[in-house]
């Protein structure tokens, strides 16, 4: 195992009710920024619920945050909260208005233009504290310190200071009974793929983190269907929630190694194709996998016989041919193709996305940095073509 330090201060606060928690959560006297999406909380009574908590604070709203965040629309917020000298900020709704706010939270006290934080990776200079209301599993924003943000076609991230972890967490399973089914699907497949890209590289003799990540693998597997098919029931909701969560919190990720060329390859598709952020992670990561087979084998044979309960006496080829096919099925099962074709994709594009990834990322890709330029076109051939 690798040396790590694993430090995660976030308050997590799980169950049906806990809404109301929330006006011991927040400082007492704090000037709020309430930060939302595009309008679904006042469709399901959640905005509703959460301002019936806050009428003891003053409390200036921001909303309009899309999915995958948009920077110009950020910085109304930043300017928002500057003029009103907030001192906190509640973030309700899914990863994206929980990214959005955390770079808020960053943007406003910047001295530069915040836009460095993202394009030249400067430092953080100071936050103004945040909590989160979730109400999409998927990211595991709400327990990370990770952020996506986007500005024409970068789709870039920031984060990894411990002060960008949110001071709580409302983790409300009910708050989830209104996702349409296209949403419950890309937080599933986001989740899983979260898990692989921090399991499904080598084998480095870390038990302990192999097991977790392979009890989220095989909870989400059981959770989908049942999720999927009854949009209240609870211990579904529960369970998707909590497996969403652990699956980006950074610890199955501690002292193993991490690939992320898939999240990499599929933030181009987004930002250039405006693929929804999961439905990238199903085109790249089957034709990643077959790409990568002889690299990744030891591993791929690990979750086929474990998770995905393959016979172990077949040929260890076999083995990985299979669990890359049971992958794809898991995904198509949720109504998720991965395919690229199935968007509107062609070969004659690809080298289009390969130079836009280049000029995000100079670096090779992957868990040896083995994906290069030649290889990105080979998966994304193969996604197309196939
Ligand atoms: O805009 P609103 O009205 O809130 O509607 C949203 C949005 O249309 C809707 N929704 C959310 N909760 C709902 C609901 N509709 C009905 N009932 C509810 N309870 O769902 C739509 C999608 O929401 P969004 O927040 O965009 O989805 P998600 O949570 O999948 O977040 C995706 C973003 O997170 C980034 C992605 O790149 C993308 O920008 N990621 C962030 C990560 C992180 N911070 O660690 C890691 C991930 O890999 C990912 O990159
Ligand atoms: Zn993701």
């Amino acid at each position: 195992m690798k040396n790590f330090e694993y430090y995660n201060p976030v308050h997590i606060v799980f169950g049906k009710g806990q809404m109301a928690q929330l006006k011991k959560l927040i400082p007492a006297k704090s000037k709020l920024l309430l930060v939302y999406g595009g309008g679904s909380i006042k469709e399901n009574g959640i905005y509703e619920e959460v301002t019936g908590h806050l009428k003891n604070f003053q409390v200036i709203e921001f909303e309009g945050v899309s999915s995958n965040p948009q920077y110009d629309h950020l910085m109304k917020g930043v300017e928002l909260a500057r003029q009103a000298q907030i001192n906190f900020i509640l973030a309700v709704g899914g990863g994206s208005v929980i990214d959005g706010a955390k770079f808020i939270s960053a943007a406003i006290n910047h001295s530069d233009d915040p836009w460095n934080i993202l394009s030249k990776r400067q430092k953080i200079e100071s936050v103004i504290p945040f909590g989160c209301v979730l109400t999409l599993p998927a990211t595991g924003s709400e327990m990370n310190s990770f952020s996506v943000i986007s500005k024409g076609a970068d789709k870039l991230g920031f984060g990894g200071d411990p002060r960008l972890y949110p001071k709580f967490s409302i983790l409300d399973p009910t708050l989830t009974y209104s996702l349409p089914d296209r949403q419950l699907a890309n937080g599933i497949v986001d989740a899983y793929v979260h898990v692989l890209e921090q399991y499904l590289t080598k084998d480095i003799n870390a038990p302990i983190q192999d097991r977790y990540a392979e009890a989220i693998l095989k909870t989400l597997r059981e959770q989908a269907p049942l999720v999927m098919s009854s949009p209240d029931n609870y211990d579904a909701r529960a369970n998707l929630m909590w497996s969403a969560t652990q699956a980006l919190n950074g610890l199955i990720g501690v002292g193993v190694i991490h690939d992320w060329a898939t999240h990499m390859i599929g933030h181009e598709l987004t930002a250039l194709y405006g693929i929804d952020h999961a439905r990238t992670l199903a085109v790249v990561l089957p034709s990643l996998l077959r790409v990568q087979k002889e690299h990744k084998l030891e591993k791929l044979v690990q979750y086929g016989i474990r998770v995905l309960e393959i016979d172990p006496e077949l040929d260890v080829e076999d083995i990985a041919d299979k669990a890359i096919v049971k992958t794809e099925e898991f995904f198509n099962s949720l109504n998720v193709p991965t395919k690229l074709s199935e968007y509107q994709v062609k070969v004659e594009n690809i080298a289009d996305i390969v130079s836009s990834l280049k000029s995000h990322i100079a670096a090779n890709l992957g868990e040896d940095g083995n994906i290069d330029d030649k290889k990105v076109t080979q998966i994304l051939t193969l996604s197309v073509k196939s």
